[in-house]
């Protein structure tokens, strides 16, 4: 199924964005102070907070912002499905990376004197990259400049990272390589400087310093990468973090914007529910679930198994991704829980469409709840992470959708809006994921 965009579901969006605009106001705190706890956490913004730079400017831009948040939520599940797909692994980066455009954002200090640098957050990557300053085809506005760091180093063609690389190049002795995919091109050096999260000083952190851009699909910010392969954060901080971190997502409707990525099993929460973590060889970034059945109010509905079924050969199963919008259920266990939604919430009421939802209504409804069964952990989701809804028009919607009906469809993808306001513990030496309820402020 194909998200298309309808003049209704773009007016919805815009007046989202437009509730949210009014909001910068009233001023929330976006200076730095990631600094003031002592724990390892930072804040976390939503792309269109008022904290972000990356927010839609004004009524036209937004339109197209969304137009494009909207064509990238699309090509994030052909991302998602492609990694899912390909045989080859690509420790730092394939190609396709550039192109998707993640939701949250979080604040890195790069550098001595510290530079300050917006990543986004993404749990299903293991790339960390940001844009350069002398960058060329970058956005300028927030670019590293390397000459005023004093711990910044190239990696030298030699070392053992710069084998992790895809088609590294020894020109001189620095270790470079371009990321191509579709039109877009990305052509960056592999380097080391400290990197400071909250405050945690990382030295001689190895990450991508993007020097060329050619395209339209490379996002102005850096992108820290919180999948777990090699080279990836976790990686990287492996005896600092332990593997292990948290996050809450702000919800898009919230007053202010900021959730919180708590980094390290220091000040986890104790009272969580868990379920298994599972691995894939051929992914090992992407954190798979045991999905095992889906309740719509008290009933579970029918899916046939293979529409849930792990299977590390051909990459099908369920995953957690911060990076994508809306969830995507594989067609026969989206079509299960639709139908039977549809039916609680009443026969006689008439169903619409909104884009790329099958499952809206223009009356004021009473949606039952979605509860994901997970092995050993039911989350059961009020509706702010099932619904969408626009006051002014008056319709409501079912915020789901069935993955893009292909040959990779095999993917079920627990997205974003439906882990906001939750904690989602991310226990990598445990083997094991948690959920709970929290509200993100
Ligand atoms: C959010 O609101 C809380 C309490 O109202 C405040 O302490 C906090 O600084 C606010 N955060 C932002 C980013 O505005
Ligand atoms: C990357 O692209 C640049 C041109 O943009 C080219 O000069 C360079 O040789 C390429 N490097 C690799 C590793 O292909
Ligand atoms: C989840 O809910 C089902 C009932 O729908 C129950 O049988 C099962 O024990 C629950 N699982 C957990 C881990 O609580």
């Amino acid at each position: 199924m194909k998200l298309s965009l309808t003049p209704l579901l773009l007016s919805l969006f815009l007046l989202l964005i437009s509730s949210l605009s009014q909001l910068q106001g009233l001023t929330p705190k976006c200076d730095d102070d990631d600094n003031n706890h002592h724990t390892s956490t930072l804040k976390v913004f939503h792309i269109f907070s008022p904290c972000s730079p990356f927010k839609p400017q004004t009524p036209i831009s937004w339109e197209q912002t969304i137009l494009q948040l909207q064509a990238k939520d699309q090509k994030r599940m052909e991302y998602l499905s492609s990694l899912v797909a390909t045989r080859s692994v690509v420790p730092i980066a394939s190609g396709r990376q550039i192109t998707q455009s993640p939701t949250y954002i979080v604040r890195a200090k790069i550098g001595t004197p510290k530079q300050t640098l917006l990543m986004a957050m993404d749990t299903s990557n293991d790339v960390a990259w940001v844009p350069c300053s002398g960058c060329l085809g970058c956005s300028s506005s927030t670019a590293f400049a390397p000459s005023k760091s004093t711990t910044f180093r190239g990696v030298r063609c030699g070392a053992s990272q710069c084998k992790q690389v895809p088609n590294p190049k020894c020109g001189g002795s620095a270790c470079t390589f371009n990321l191509t995919y579709g039109s877009s091109s990305v052509a960056a050096s592999l380097v080391q400087d400290t990197v400071t999260l909250a405050t945690d000083p990382i030295p001689a952190y190895t990450f991508g310093c993007i020097r060329k851009a050619t395209g339209s699909s490379v996002p102005p910010q850096g992108l820290l990468g919180l999948g777990r392969g090699p080279l990836s954060l976790l990686s990287q901080t492996q005896k600092l973090y332990q593997s292990t971190f948290s996050y809450c997502l702000p919800s898009f409707k919230a007053l202010n914007f900021s959730g919180s990525l708590r980094l390290g099993p220091v000040a986890q929460p104790k009272r969580i529910k868990f379920t298994p973590l599972l691995r894939n060889p051929r992914r090992s970034s992407l954190y798979y679930v045991n999905l095992v059945a889906i309740r719509v109010g008290r009933r579970i509905v029918d899916i046939p198994p293979p529409a849930l079924a792990f299977n590390p050969t051909t990459g099908a199963g369920t995953i957690f991704d911060s990076g994508t919008v809306f969830t995507r259920l594989v067609e026969p266990a989206y079509i299960a829980v639709r139908n039977e939604f549809r039916r609680r919430v009443g026969r006689k009421i008439a169903v619409t469409t909104l884009g790329g939802f099958d499952t809206c209504y223009t009356v004021p409804i009473v949606a039952p709840t979605i509860t994901f069964m997970f092995s050993g952990m039911n989350v059961t989701l009020p509706t702010d992470n099932i619904l969408i809804h626009s006051t002014a028009g008056g319709i409501t919607c079912l915020a789901m959708a069935a993955a893009p009906d292909n040959v990779n469809s095999v993917l079920n993808v627990i997205a974003n809006m439906q882990q906001q306001n939750h904690r989602v513990l991310f226990d990598v030496p445990n083997s094991r994921l948690g959920v709970a309820r929290e509200p993100c402020t």
